[in-house]
């Protein structure tokens, strides 16, 4: 059976921030849900609340209809849902298939042996274009590479649901490219659902058959990504409200 993540009316303040105000949004496996937003719209904060790392408010996120939401990190990999870190943060002094493997480990897979999470580690490490750096230190890698290990990470959970934070930052034009065609192609292969966060819009409208769009904690629009770029309300929150309105 296909997971499906649902997300209902969700909230989480930090003290007098409200961070994330009343989202919903629900992602079916094999799907490629776009999250985008300007900086400190609350994206990031609503990945940490699906993936465990903080609680909600108020409001539910279930996977298949079960409650998810107050479980610890551990238990939600363990569903079947992983997180990439924005600022990603591998163990720096392992090398890349160590840090695979720990998440192999540790993943939905029930992966219980070290040299069945090596093996895996690798495999996964050559499906995202790092074969040849499985033994580099983590610390050596280039920012592109420590963004393709975070997506190693992941998929080596074995998650049906991953929720991608920003891995197409940062990257160059060329680098970007080679990221979108990666992502497009194992998505294409492996079929996993994907909640894919950015602030830039370009790479996430390219991966996505639907968008929502926050603002200040809220969401202000969704559709698909024509829909969106050209809803007036997004227009004005990435570019100021003269740009929203029409012109005279
Ligand atoms: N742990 C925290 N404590 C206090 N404020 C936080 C915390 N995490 C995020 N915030 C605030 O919540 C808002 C949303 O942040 P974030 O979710 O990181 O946005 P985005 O990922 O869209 O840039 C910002 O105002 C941020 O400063
Ligand atoms: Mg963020």
């Amino acid at each position: 059976m296909k997971r499906t993540l649902a997300v209902s009316n969700v909230h989480k303040s930090f003290g007098g921030v409200r961070a994330v105000r009343g989202v919903s949004l629900a992602l079916e496996e094999g799907h490629v849900l776009g999250l985008i937003g300007p900086n400190g719209s609350g994206k990031t904060t609503l990945l940490n609340l699906i993936a465990g790392v903080a609680k909600p408010s108020k409001g539910e996120i279930t996977l298949d209809g079960r409650r998810i939401d107050g479980l610890a990190p551990h238990r939600i990999v363990a569903a079947g849902i992983a997180k990439t870190h924005q600022i990603p943060r591998p163990f720096l002094s392992m090398t890349g298939r160590e840090n695979v493997a720990v998440a192999a480990l540790y993943g939905s897979n029930k992966t219980r042996d070290l040299p069945e999470a090596m093996e895996t580690a690798g495999r996964v490490l050559g499906l995202v274009g790092l074969a040849g750096k499985e033994d580099v230190a983590s610390s050596n890698l280039t920012v592109q590479q420590r963004k393709r290990l975070e997506f190693a990470r992941v998929l080596a959970t074995g998650a049906r649901i991953l929720l991608l934070d920003e891995i197409f930052a940062g990257l160059s034009p060329d680098e970007l490219r080679d990221a979108v065609a990666l992502f497009a192609r194992l998505q294409g292969e492996l079929g996993f659902g994907a909640l894919v966060v950015e602030h830039v819009m370009r790479a996430v409208l390219t991966v996505s058959q639907h968008v929502v769009v926050m603002e200040e904690g809220s969401k202000i629009a969704e559709g698909t990504p024509q829909e969106v770029v050209q809803n007036p309300a997004v227009i004005e929150a990435y570019l100021g409200p003269e740009a929203g309105r029409a012109p005279p």
